[in-house]
Parts: C-alpha cells; structure tokens; sequence
C-alpha cells in the first residue's frame, strides 16, 4: 500500500479504534519508505541506535499518515516533554513499542486531541502496577476483564497492562490540550462492554483547566500479541464504539457501573 494514496481498512488496527477522519499509519498494515530527515535524526542524536530507530520509524509512519491527511511536513519535531509537534492545525499521536510502530493525525477541527498507546499483551513488570491502579480500581475488577476479555478474544488478555496502555494514551491526548502532567492514579478507567473505554481525571495538583474534558472516551482492540489503546477528544458523534465492529459480547461485564 502506497501512503498518500490508498487507505489502511478501518476492520483493523488503530483505525478501527478511531473516529472517521483520523489518519492512520502502522506497521504491518502499510509501509511508508524509510525517510531519514535531518532534522529529526538530530533529537535523537545521543540516544542509543534502538531508540533512534524507533524514533526514526515512528515518524515514517507519522508522515504517511499526515500524507493521507493531505498536511505533509517537512519534519516533525519534538516539544520540551517529548511531544510531537504537528503541523499547525493537526493533531496527532505516535506510539511503538517491540516490532510495531504507529501514529495517526487528524484535522483541528474534527478532533482536538489524539493519544495511541500499543503494547506487547503481557504481563506488566513487577510492581508497575502498583503505580498505574488509582484508588478506585482493583485487582479484582482487573481479574474480571482479564476473563471476559479471554472469552471474547480467545486467547489470554492482560488487564493489567490494558489498563496500562488505556492511561497512555489518555496522557498523550490531555499534554497537548493542557502542557500539565498527569499522574497514574488521577486517572480512572472504566472498560466497557464492546471494547470502548471511559477514563475519569481527577488532578492532584488543582483543577481541570476551563475547556478541557475531565473525561475521555477511548477503544481498546488485542489482536496477534499486540494491545491497542486511542483515545479522541472532541470527535463528533464518537463514543468509541462508531468506527468500528463490537469487539466484546453484550454479557461482558466489565468495569462498567
Ligand atoms: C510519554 C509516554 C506516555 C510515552 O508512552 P510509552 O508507552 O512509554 O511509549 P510509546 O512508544 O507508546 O509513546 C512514545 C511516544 O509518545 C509521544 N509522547 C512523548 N511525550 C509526550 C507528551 N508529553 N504528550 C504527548 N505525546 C508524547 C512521542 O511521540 C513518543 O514517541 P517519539 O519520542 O518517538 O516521538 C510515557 O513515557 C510517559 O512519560 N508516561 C508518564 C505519564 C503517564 O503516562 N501518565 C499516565 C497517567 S494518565
């Protein structure tokens, strides 16, 4: 599949998680040319090589997708706690993690803020997830998704590291509406029954800045070893659950309340 010219289907992958209007790019889904850019090479320049690959690779994709977008850049570079910065008028987000990379973009005025998070479906590293639980998540509620989650898929489902990804992504979409941090048990997460997901922000450090949601949709997908979180702020008519097939039977219950 050529960037720029063909879309990725929307049954699979980041796109399928996304609102219409979202661009998508990732890995074994389209294959943008490999496009060393000065500019970018130059952020990562001290880093180690796996890093500069991963940060090279990631904004192959970035571009295919803003290519789809009709808004090329000639390079995306980076702000002060590591975001990228788009285009003016786009919005978008990258992830990789082990053998995947990915970034979808969309226009300003379809969406307001992307987060994607993808992670290897394991386990999380011992004593993570004492860090990423807020008060009012459980281990107990973790089981049950897990469970319900297999059923569905088929295959095991790590809630934890679900979990996990789902505040990933929802940092990813808040940093660029706010420039403020956010703590892992600020942030509650709620799973529904069709592969959608409600994250709840309360901030330690004060309020919610006026304008900015203190809730955000998002959908989750596991497919072939991978985690997929996404987050969209401010789609129209979106509520996780529109672009795409239900993921998770009706009798599912998850976190939901
Ligand atoms: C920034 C962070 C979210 C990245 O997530 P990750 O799972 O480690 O790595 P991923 O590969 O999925 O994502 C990395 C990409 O996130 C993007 N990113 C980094 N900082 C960002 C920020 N402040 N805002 C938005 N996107 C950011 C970058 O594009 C980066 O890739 P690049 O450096 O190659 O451009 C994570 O490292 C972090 O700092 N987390 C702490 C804050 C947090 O998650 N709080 C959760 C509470 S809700």
């Amino acid at each position: 599949m050529t960037p720029g010219q063909d879309r990725p289907p929307r049954h699979s992958g980041f796109a399928a998680l996304l609102p219409h209007g979202v661009e998508v790019s990732e890995t074994g889904i389209d294959f943008p040319p490999a496009r060393p850019n000065a500019q970018e090479e130059a952020l990562v320049r001290e880093a180690v090589g796996k890093r500069r690959r991963e940060f090279a690779e990631g904004r192959e994709y970035a571009h295919a997708a803003l290519l789809r977008l009709g808004r090329p850049a000639n390079a995306i570079l980076r702000g002060e706690r590591g975001e990228p910065l788009w285009p003016e008028g786009v919005v978008g987000s990258i992830t990789h993690c082990e053998g995947h990379r990915a970034a979808a973009v969309g226009l300003e005025g379809d969406v307001r803020s992307l987060g994607i998070d993808v992670e290897q479906n394991e386990p999380l590293p011992e004593g993570v997830l004492e860090i990423v639980l807020a008060a009012d998540e459980s281990r107990e509620e973790l089981a049950a998704l897990g469970e319900a989650a297999r059923r569905r898929t088929g295959h095991p489902v790590s809630a934890e590291r679900l979990l996990f990804s789902a505040k990933e992504s929802v940092y990813k979409a808040w940093f660029p509406l706010t420039g403020l941090w956010l703590d892992f048990h600020e942030v509650t997460v709620r799973f529904g029954e069709d592969g959608t997901f409600a994250a709840r922000i309360r901030r330690d450090a004060g309020p919610i800045p006026e304008g900015v949601p203190g809730q955000m949709r998002g959908a989750w997908s596991a497919e072939a070893g991978l985690l997929r979180t996404a987050v969209a702020v401010g789609a129209q008519d979106w509520d996780g659950a529109s672009s795409r097939p239900s993921q998770l039977t009706r009798d599912a219950r998850f976190f939901h309340r």
